[in-house]
């Protein structure tokens, strides 16, 4: 509230009464102004809106009720506190006046006393209300602030925390930045919601989180694995997978979603669990496609890096085998800005 003296309405097609409330009024410093029935009243809060209103009941051409449910009505006069004054003062409309949303009732014949107190105790109660809203106005956005905050940290935990998985057999880690915006542009194509795209985004740089617990031997041997060894690096799925989730958060269930079925195939020939088709979670089919492209055509500790058309060969070759045949079809229609993504993050 200003510093300005509070203005209350009087409405009152009375004008002694009117006389009458504004003399008293004024005494106790109020600027007043005046309505003589409901619509005037309405025109009068719309341009001049005052920090209490008086109203009578009982007036012609709008009574004090409709005028009140009018004002209650709309968001911009909703909160100025509303008095009625009246001669009528059984339950009933008392009822109704509270029903309307009316702050008060004062029974006339007034008593100058009961009016100035009534008016000053509406007055203090709204402007507490006010304080109030503007405490919990302030708080409330600083809450979306920390929890923006809170947000950014974690997604840059879990992108770190990909980055950490792929140090060890990728020197920039790059491929994880790469492969995570790849599966996204597929998500966007297969039409999934911006909410499911960023799910899909966010939780894919987790994938091999499992080479953790891959030893350096297996993990980084230069030539290719003996069917033994081939076991244990299989198992980076089902150790991922077991590292991120017993989480409630959509993201990491989309992280351990991803984890545990990268390598399964459209075909059911993958592992872990040889799951087949549409059996295999949509997110672990779209991160299949961008993660073997980026495999591909990235240099390994056991492979020179693949030219762009051998991959896409290669993503041909395989579709409806190891890739669903519309993911496939989806990523080649997208390839120019995937292979930007490809050149914004190049390995070193
Ligand atoms: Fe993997
Ligand atoms: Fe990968």
């Amino acid at each position: 509230m200003n510093n300005k003296n509070p203005l209350i309405l009087i409405v009152d097609d009375n004008i002694k009464n009117l006389q009458v409330l504004g003399t008293l009024l004024m005494e106790e410093n109020y600027e007043v102004s005046i309505a003589g029935n409901g619509k005037e009243a309405i025109l009068e809060v719309m341009n001049n809106p005052p920090d209490l209103i008086l109203m009578d009941v009982t007036m012609p051409v709008m009574n004090g009720f409709e005028a009140v449910k009018r004002l209650k009505e709309n968001t911009a006069t909703m909160d100025i506190p509303v008095l009625f004054i009246t001669a009528m003062n059984e339950e009933a409309d008392e009822e109704k006046g509270f029903l309307l949303g009316a702050e008060d009732y004062i029974t006339k014949p007034v008593r100058a006393p009961i009016v100035k107190a009534r008016v000053k105790l509406h007055l203090a109660l709204n402007n507490q209300k006010r304080l109030l809203e503007q405490q919990v106005n302030k708080r409330t956005e600083e809450l979306y602030k920390l929890n923006r905050e809170l947000e950014d940290t974690r997604l840059e935990i879990i992108r770190r925390l990909g980055r950490a998985s792929e140090y060890r057999d990728n020197e920039t880690g790059n491929h994880i930045i790469r492969m995570s915006k790849v599966s996204r542009i597929i998500a966007v194509g297969s039409g999934l919601s911006d909410g499911e795209c960023d799910l899909i985004l966010n939780a894919s740089p987790m994938h091999d989180i499992g080479k953790i617990g891959i030893p350096d031997n297996i993990l980084l041997k230069p030539g290719k694995l003996n069917p033994e060894e081939w076991e244990i690096m299989k198992t980076h799925v089902t150790q991922g997978a077991e590292i991120l989730q017993g989480h409630n958060s959509r993201l990491l269930k989309t992280a351990v979603e991803i984890a545990l079925t990268h390598h399964e195939k459209w075909d059911g020939s993958g592992y872990p669990n040889g799951l087949k088709g549409g059996n295999i979670p949509l997110s672990g089919r779209i991160s299949a496609v961008a993660d073997v492209f980026d495999a591909l055509t990235s240099v390994r500790p056991y492979k020179k890096a693949w030219s762009v058309e051998k991959a896409v060969e290669l993503l041909k070759n395989e579709r409806g085998r190891h890739f669903q045949p519309g993911l496939v079809d989806i990523f080649l229609s997208a390839l120019p800005s995937i292979l930007e993504i490809s050149s914004q993050y190049l390995d070193r």
